[in-house]
């Protein structure tokens, strides 16, 4: 027993009009009766506003937010406008967004104290590229702890904030890294957040594993040790390929 509820996560990332609500409510339902897992879904921000009523089981989140409180950052969401469309938790530092918005470690860092501040809980997402994993594990082992170091929040506490391992050539390619290799991370990350933040915060946080997650792979990934849940992409689009992966936890 760790004490970590585990986490079941879904990104809608650039995907999902109104017509997709449906989907939302039908997640909500699953995830009703299981009291014992969390579940949450980062949706597009324009679909929050009308999700959250939907969803009274469903921690309903945003995907990124700005660091700044307010100001000329045209295109921008402030983490104050996201909670109140009614958005519970954001994720931050992405790999398509450290990848294409070019956000840097202490970006993602500013982004989830900015979210804090305004009451949202927080899922941190670190990774290694396919050419860090080929240089080795060991290297790719301390290139994600880098990262997670570096990209940590003034405060970071397990009450409000979760890790997220993404390997960025295991998502969306169908390529899931292997029980062994998310076992080995994790234990890695484990023992960099106890290192960081002290064993009390560093065992209670949560460490998500995101990355080609499906109804086939869940239950062996989910039973790894130091997987405190899942970080799912285009499985959690429709509640029908999303229900065995909440099952699985
Ligand atoms: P896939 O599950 O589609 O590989 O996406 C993973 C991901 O990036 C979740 O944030």
């Amino acid at each position: 027993m760790t004490g970590r509820r585990k986490l079941i996560a879904g990104n809608w990332k650039m995907n999902g009009l109104k017509g997709q609500l449906g989907e939302v409510s039908a997640i909500a339902a699953l995830a009703g009766p299981r009291s014992e897992i969390d579940v949450a879904l980062f949706l597009p921000a324009t679909l929050i506003a009308a999700a959250a009523p939907l969803a009274s089981t469903v921690l309903i989140g945003a995907q990124d937010c700005h660091q700044a409180e307010a100001g000329a950052f045209t295109g921008n969401l402030s983490a104050a406008m996201l909670a109140e469309a009614g958005a519970g938790c954001t994720l931050v530092g992405h790999s398509e967004r450290r990848q294409y918005q070019h956000e840097s470690n202490a970006d993602v860092a500013a982004k989830a104290a900015q979210a804090h501040k305004h009451g949202l809980s927080v899922v941190l997402c670190v990774g290694e590229t396919l050419d860090t994993r080929e240089q080795g594990d060991e290297i790719a082992h301390g290139f994600v702890s880098d990262q997670l170091v570096a990209s940590l929040p003034e405060g970071a506490d397990a009450g409000w904030l979760t890790i997220a391992y993404e390997p960025v050539w295991a998502i969306g390619t169908g390529k899931v890294a292997s029980p062994a290799q998310v076992a080995a991370m994790h234990a890695a990350l484990r023992a960099t957040l106890v290192k960081a933040l002290g064993a009390a915060t560093g065992n209670a946080m949560r460490i998500l594993y995101g990355g080609s997650v499906s109804g086939d792979n869940a239950a062996d990934l989910l039973h790894t040790d130091n997987v405190d849940g899942a970080l799912v992409g285009g499985a959690s689009l429709t509640a029908e390929k999303f229900a065995p992966i909440i099952a699985a936890a």
